[in-house]
């Protein structure tokens, strides 16, 4: 999250980064229940990823992957199809010196399952996380926020060479 908040004070003029913080009202997904409705957070994220040009998806390395929170939501988007296509940057943090890049493969495997414009050179992933925020979680470390101008550069690039006739079709 301090990631998140950080890339969007970090955005060029041209382009606004809403940080989601709904995550934690995203239900459990079971396929089994009787009533197959999708949840109202489950709706209302899928509408801000409709309106959204571009998402980015950050998580910290847990047990060399992503978060269990996140692979739920995950799990219930893959059916709505609101990825697809959809150009998405993939940030991972991690306190460790060698992590961040496992739970990056596990987040970029699972993009590339759900068929969303997976941006590479676009990924970000911060080690030693705690040394580069502050107490705060202010980002404190230039070369984070270096990289983080190149991401978001790479992004919005991305955006603007989106062919919108293929979206328009997905949706
Ligand atoms: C349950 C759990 C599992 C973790 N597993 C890993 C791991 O496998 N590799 C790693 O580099 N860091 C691991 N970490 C460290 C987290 O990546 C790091 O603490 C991260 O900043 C946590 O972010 P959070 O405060 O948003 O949970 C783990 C942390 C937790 C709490």
């Amino acid at each position: 999250m301090a990631l998140l908040k950080a890339m969007s004070g970090l955005t060029s003029n041209d382009t606004t980064l809403t940080v989601y913080e709904g995550l934690i009202d995203i239900p459990i997904f079971n396929p089994n229940t009787a009533d197959h409705a999708i949840p109202v957070a489950v709706a209302d994220l899928m509408l801000k990823i409709r309106a959204a040009d571009g998402v980015i998806i950050s998580t910290p390395e847990y047990i060399y992957g992503v978060s269990g929170a996140l692979k739920n939501m995950l799990d219930w988007l893959v059916s709505t199809g609101v990825l697809i296509s959809k150009p998405v940057v993939s940030t991972s943090v991690s306190t460790q010196a060698l992590g961040a890049v496992r739970s990056h493969n596990s987040l970029i495997l699972i993009l590339h399952a759900m068929n969303a414009a997976v941006v590479v050179d676009g990924s970000l992933n911060v080690s030693r996380v705690n040394t580069k925020f502050d107490e705060q979680f202010n980002l404190i470390d230039d070369l984070t926020k270096q990289a983080i101008a190149v991401s978001l550069a790479t992004l919005e690039h991305a955006v603007n060479s989106v062919d919108k006739s293929i979206i328009e079709l997905d949706t």
